[in-house]
């Protein structure tokens, strides 16, 4: 079954249908870029579009940059701050009359990993999903379970937030090394090992592709593994997302009629 999956991010709106059988594009992705200063209704409206381009209208699922609970954002680290409250899956619903459903964006990358890439064999233990971006996106996941909206990227190192000091777009700013971003990445996950002692840490996001330029001057306890999915997870794993909590809520339903 081929669901439309969007990723929204800072920069970019991508959107693809997606088999949520096999997690594999059944079309190109197309992307607009975020409106600036990127309010809920401006977001909204490119949002539409993106549905338009593909003349959908089925259930849609999409990863937002956020804290979302029930499809409310109760955080806005890199989006305006009017998002605080917003119902993003209502807001997205009304706007492209697809039936929306909405998550933490490196949750539903983490669902891909989980579920099509990287953490394919990791149906037991903890399992810490990494996005190293703009920001520092997390999914944990216990026994192949998500636990929701973790927020790794704000657990503070040395009196600052883990993504202030080891994104990538700090790597970016400062013009650091591999090596050097790796040391300041390292402090991050000896923290994360520390608290949460899980069996694998899985890196996406932006650094996942220089992976073996900074993974040998990291030292855990851990296995530490690059994501497989690289820019598709966010898109495949809101697709998912949503076919399954549209089919939850069918059922349900259909649960409720038969009594
Ligand atoms: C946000 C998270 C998001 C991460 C990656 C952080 O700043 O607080 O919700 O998952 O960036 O986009």
């Amino acid at each position: 079954m081929d669901v439309l999956g969007l990723d929204i991010g800072g920069s970019g709106i991508k959107g693809a249908l997606v088999d949520v059988t096999t997690g594999s594009l059944t079309t190109e992705r197309f992307r607009l870029p975020t409106p600036e200063e990127a309010r809920p209704d401006d977001v909204a409206e490119v949002v539409s579009q993106v549905a338009q381009h593909f003349s959908y209208k089925g259930v849609l699922g999409a990863g937002f940059p956020a804290v979302v609970h029930h499809g409310v954002a109760y955080s806005a680290a890199n989006v305006d701050k009017s998002w605080i409250g917003t119902d993003v899956s209502a807001l997205l619903t009304t706007a492209t009359g697809c039936k929306s459903y909405v998550l933490n964006d490196a949750d539903a990358a983490g669902l891909a990993e989980m579920e099509f890439g990287a953490g394919r064999k990791y149906k037991r233990g903890v399992v810490i999903m990494l996005t190293i971006g703009t920001g520092i996106g997390s999914a944990v996941f216990i026994d192949g379970h998500l636990f929701p909206n973790t927020e790794f990227g704000h657990l503070e190192i040395r009196g600052k937030d883990a993504e202030r000091r080891a994104s990538d777009a700090a790597r970016e700013r400062k013009k650091w090394t591999w090596e050097e971003w790796a040391m300041r990445f390292q402090e991050a996950l000896s923290t994360y090992e520390r608290l949460f002692s899980p069996d694998v840490f899985i890196i996406g996001g932006g650094a996942s592709k220089s992976f073996n330029q900074y993974a040998k001057y990291l030292r855990i306890r851990a296995e530490i593994i690059p994501a497989q999915l690289l820019n598709q997870a966010g898109l495949v794993g809101a697709a998912v997302y949503a076919s399954r909590s549209n089919a939850l809520i069918r059922s349900a339903r259909g649960a409720k009629k038969a009594e």
